[in-house]
Protein backbone atom coordinates (compact mmCIF):
# COMPACT_ATOMS: atom_id res chain seq x y z
CA UNK A 1 0.00 0.00 0.00
CA UNK A 2 1.59 3.22 -0.46
CA UNK A 3 1.21 6.43 1.35
CA UNK A 4 -0.94 8.91 0.65
CA UNK A 5 0.84 12.16 -1.30
CA UNK A 6 -1.24 15.26 -0.78
CA UNK A 7 -0.44 17.65 -3.79
CA UNK A 8 -0.01 20.81 -2.30
CA UNK A 9 1.45 24.61 -2.91
CA UNK A 10 4.95 24.76 -1.06
CA UNK A 11 6.27 28.79 -0.41
CA UNK A 12 9.78 29.44 0.44
CA UNK A 13 12.12 32.32 0.71
CA UNK A 14 15.80 32.58 -0.41
CA UNK A 15 17.92 34.44 1.63
CA UNK A 16 18.01 37.57 -0.82
CA UNK A 17 14.26 37.51 0.08
CA UNK A 18 13.02 36.65 -3.53
CA UNK A 19 9.60 34.41 -2.83
CA UNK A 20 9.14 31.06 -4.96
CA UNK A 21 6.23 29.00 -5.24
CA UNK A 22 6.35 25.29 -6.11
CA UNK A 23 3.60 22.65 -6.29
CA UNK A 24 4.51 19.47 -4.05
CA UNK A 25 3.59 16.04 -2.66
CA UNK A 26 4.00 15.89 0.65
CA UNK A 27 3.26 12.90 3.34
CA UNK A 28 2.17 12.94 6.75
CA UNK A 29 4.33 11.39 9.31
CA UNK A 30 2.43 11.49 12.63
CA UNK A 31 3.26 15.12 13.72
CA UNK A 32 6.02 15.98 10.47
CA UNK A 33 5.65 16.92 6.89
CA UNK A 34 7.48 15.25 5.13
CA UNK A 35 8.55 17.18 1.49
CA UNK A 36 10.88 15.36 -1.04
CA UNK A 37 12.23 17.50 -3.56
CA UNK A 38 14.07 16.37 -6.69
CA UNK A 39 17.70 17.89 -6.92
CA UNK A 40 18.30 20.81 -8.25
CA UNK A 41 15.00 22.34 -6.60
CA UNK A 42 14.87 26.11 -5.60
CA UNK A 43 12.38 24.90 -2.61
CA UNK A 44 15.01 22.77 -1.29
CA UNK A 45 17.63 25.38 -1.51
CA UNK A 46 15.90 27.73 0.40
CA UNK A 47 14.18 25.76 2.80
CA UNK A 48 17.73 24.08 4.12
CA UNK A 49 19.04 27.96 3.63
CA UNK A 50 15.82 29.54 6.05
CA UNK A 51 15.09 26.94 8.15
CA UNK A 52 11.18 27.45 7.04
CA UNK A 53 8.44 26.96 4.34
CA UNK A 54 4.95 27.42 4.17
CA UNK A 55 2.51 24.82 3.12
CA UNK A 56 -0.73 25.89 1.09
CA UNK A 57 -3.74 24.11 0.70
CA UNK A 58 -5.09 25.52 -2.97
CA UNK A 59 -7.99 24.57 -4.96
CA UNK A 60 -7.68 27.15 -7.82
CA UNK A 61 -5.52 25.16 -10.02
CA UNK A 62 -3.96 27.92 -12.19
CA UNK A 63 -1.41 27.69 -9.68
CA UNK A 64 -0.57 24.23 -10.23
CA UNK A 65 -0.70 24.51 -13.82
CA UNK A 66 0.93 28.14 -14.24
CA UNK A 67 4.20 26.77 -12.05
CA UNK A 68 5.09 24.12 -14.54
CA UNK A 69 4.61 27.05 -16.95
CA UNK A 70 6.37 29.66 -16.05
CA UNK A 71 3.73 31.54 -14.49
CA UNK A 72 5.21 31.81 -10.70
CA UNK A 73 4.67 34.82 -9.45
CA UNK A 74 1.15 34.58 -7.88
CA UNK A 75 -0.09 36.69 -4.89
CA UNK A 76 1.24 35.88 -1.49
CA UNK A 77 0.70 37.55 2.13
CA UNK A 78 3.28 38.09 5.49
CA UNK A 79 3.23 34.14 7.33
CA UNK A 80 2.27 35.17 10.80
CA UNK A 81 4.60 33.31 12.91
CA UNK A 82 7.93 32.77 10.79
CA UNK A 83 9.66 35.04 8.19
CA UNK A 84 7.81 33.38 5.08
CA UNK A 85 5.41 34.15 2.93
CA UNK A 86 1.72 32.10 2.16
CA UNK A 87 -0.51 32.49 -0.76
CA UNK A 88 -3.12 34.56 -1.12
CA UNK A 89 -5.76 32.15 -2.91
CA UNK A 90 -4.66 29.62 -0.14
CA UNK A 91 -8.02 28.28 1.85
CA UNK A 92 -5.73 27.03 4.35
CA UNK A 93 -1.92 27.40 5.07
CA UNK A 94 0.86 25.89 7.95
CA UNK A 95 3.92 27.22 8.48
CA UNK A 96 6.31 24.89 8.73
CA UNK A 97 10.26 24.54 10.37
CA UNK A 98 13.03 22.05 9.27
CA UNK A 99 13.58 19.76 11.83
CA UNK A 100 15.41 17.01 9.69
CA UNK A 101 17.19 17.39 6.37
CA UNK A 102 18.16 13.72 5.22
CA UNK A 103 20.73 14.61 2.13
CA UNK A 104 20.46 12.40 -1.11
CA UNK A 105 22.10 12.70 -4.75
CA UNK A 106 18.79 12.70 -6.55
CA UNK A 107 15.94 13.16 -3.35
CA UNK A 108 16.31 14.55 -0.18
CA UNK A 109 13.67 13.78 2.84
CA UNK A 110 12.70 17.10 4.56
CA UNK A 111 10.72 16.73 7.79
CA UNK A 112 9.44 19.77 9.00
CA UNK A 113 7.48 20.57 12.38
CA UNK A 114 4.01 22.27 12.12
CA UNK A 115 4.60 25.72 14.04
CA UNK A 116 1.17 27.35 13.54
CA UNK A 117 -1.72 26.80 10.53
CA UNK A 118 -5.05 29.14 9.59
CA UNK A 119 -7.98 28.56 7.91
CA UNK A 120 -8.95 30.96 5.21
CA UNK A 121 -11.91 29.30 3.50
CA UNK A 122 -14.09 26.29 3.63
CA UNK A 123 -12.91 23.14 1.10
CA UNK A 124 -16.38 23.19 -0.96
CA UNK A 125 -15.05 19.29 -1.85
CA UNK A 126 -13.81 17.37 -4.78
CA UNK A 127 -13.92 18.66 -8.12
CA UNK A 128 -12.71 16.32 -11.29
CA UNK A 129 -11.70 19.49 -13.38
CA UNK A 130 -9.12 20.71 -10.48
CA UNK A 131 -8.02 17.36 -10.56
CA UNK A 132 -7.61 17.19 -14.09
CA UNK A 133 -5.54 20.22 -14.41
CA UNK A 134 -3.39 18.65 -11.41
CA UNK A 135 -2.89 15.25 -13.27
CA UNK A 136 -2.27 17.75 -16.36
CA UNK A 137 0.33 19.83 -14.58
CA UNK A 138 2.38 16.71 -13.67
CA UNK A 139 2.30 15.42 -17.11
CA UNK A 140 3.95 19.01 -18.26
CA UNK A 141 6.23 18.56 -15.41
CA UNK A 142 7.54 15.29 -16.79
CA UNK A 143 7.40 15.97 -20.40
CA UNK A 144 11.11 15.65 -21.33
CA UNK A 145 10.80 12.10 -19.67
CA UNK A 146 7.48 10.68 -20.95
CA UNK A 147 6.97 9.72 -24.84
CA UNK A 148 4.40 12.40 -26.45
CA UNK A 149 1.74 9.78 -27.14
CA UNK A 150 1.50 8.84 -23.61
CA UNK A 151 1.11 12.95 -22.86
CA UNK A 152 -1.46 13.06 -25.73
CA UNK A 153 -3.48 10.16 -24.44
CA UNK A 154 -3.66 10.98 -20.98
CA UNK A 155 -4.53 14.78 -21.94
CA UNK A 156 -7.28 13.73 -24.29
CA UNK A 157 -8.78 11.38 -21.41
CA UNK A 158 -8.41 14.52 -18.81
CA UNK A 159 -9.80 16.47 -21.71
CA UNK A 160 -13.21 15.00 -20.73
CA UNK A 161 -13.48 16.34 -17.29
CA UNK A 162 -12.64 19.40 -18.21
CA UNK A 163 -15.24 19.30 -21.03
CA UNK A 164 -17.81 18.07 -18.33
CA UNK A 165 -16.93 20.25 -14.73
CA UNK A 166 -14.47 23.10 -15.67
CA UNK A 167 -15.09 26.59 -14.60
CA UNK A 168 -13.20 29.42 -15.88
CA UNK A 169 -10.34 29.32 -14.32
CA UNK A 170 -9.99 25.59 -14.60
CA UNK A 171 -10.54 26.63 -18.31
CA UNK A 172 -7.36 28.98 -18.09
CA UNK A 173 -4.78 26.38 -16.57
CA UNK A 174 -5.65 23.21 -18.89
CA UNK A 175 -5.08 26.24 -21.64
CA UNK A 176 -1.50 27.14 -19.76
CA UNK A 177 -0.86 23.34 -20.41
CA UNK A 178 -2.26 22.77 -24.00
CA UNK A 179 0.02 25.34 -25.10
CA UNK A 180 2.55 24.02 -23.15
CA UNK A 181 2.48 21.09 -24.54
CA UNK A 182 2.07 22.00 -28.97
CA UNK A 183 5.32 24.23 -28.01
CA UNK A 184 7.34 21.30 -27.14
CA UNK A 185 6.02 19.29 -29.92
CA UNK A 186 6.94 22.27 -32.15
CA UNK A 187 10.28 22.75 -30.84
CA UNK A 188 10.84 18.60 -30.89
CA UNK A 189 9.86 18.92 -34.52
CA UNK A 190 12.21 21.64 -35.08
CA UNK A 191 15.38 20.12 -34.17
C1 LIG B 1 1.04 18.24 -8.52
C2 LIG B 1 2.55 18.35 -8.58
C3 LIG B 1 3.31 17.73 -7.57
C4 LIG B 1 4.71 17.83 -7.61
N1 LIG B 1 5.45 17.21 -6.61
C5 LIG B 1 6.80 17.33 -6.61
C6 LIG B 1 7.59 16.73 -5.59
O1 LIG B 1 7.08 16.10 -4.67
N2 LIG B 1 8.94 16.89 -5.67
C7 LIG B 1 9.53 17.61 -6.68
O2 LIG B 1 10.75 17.74 -6.69
N3 LIG B 1 8.80 18.16 -7.67
C8 LIG B 1 7.47 18.05 -7.66
N4 LIG B 1 6.72 18.60 -8.67
C9 LIG B 1 7.40 19.35 -9.73
C10 LIG B 1 7.78 20.71 -9.18
O3 LIG B 1 6.69 21.53 -8.85
C11 LIG B 1 8.63 21.50 -10.16
O4 LIG B 1 9.54 20.72 -10.83
C12 LIG B 1 9.32 22.56 -9.39
O5 LIG B 1 9.95 23.37 -10.28
C13 LIG B 1 10.25 22.01 -8.31
O6 LIG B 1 11.47 22.56 -8.34
P1 LIG B 1 11.78 23.93 -7.60
O7 LIG B 1 11.79 23.70 -6.12
O8 LIG B 1 13.13 24.29 -8.17
O9 LIG B 1 10.72 24.89 -8.03
C14 LIG B 1 5.33 18.54 -8.66
C15 LIG B 1 4.56 19.15 -9.66
C16 LIG B 1 3.18 19.05 -9.63
C17 LIG B 1 2.37 19.72 -10.70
Amino acid sequence: MNDPIYETVITSVATDGRVHVAPMGVRYAGERVVLMPFKPSTTLDNVVASGHAVLNIVTDTRVFAGCVTGRRAWPTLAAECIAGQRLACALSHVELELVEHSDDAVRPVLRLARVHAVTHAPFMGLNRAQAAVVEGAVLISRLHMLPMEKIETEMNYLQIAIDKTAEATEHEAWAWLREAVAAYRAKARSR
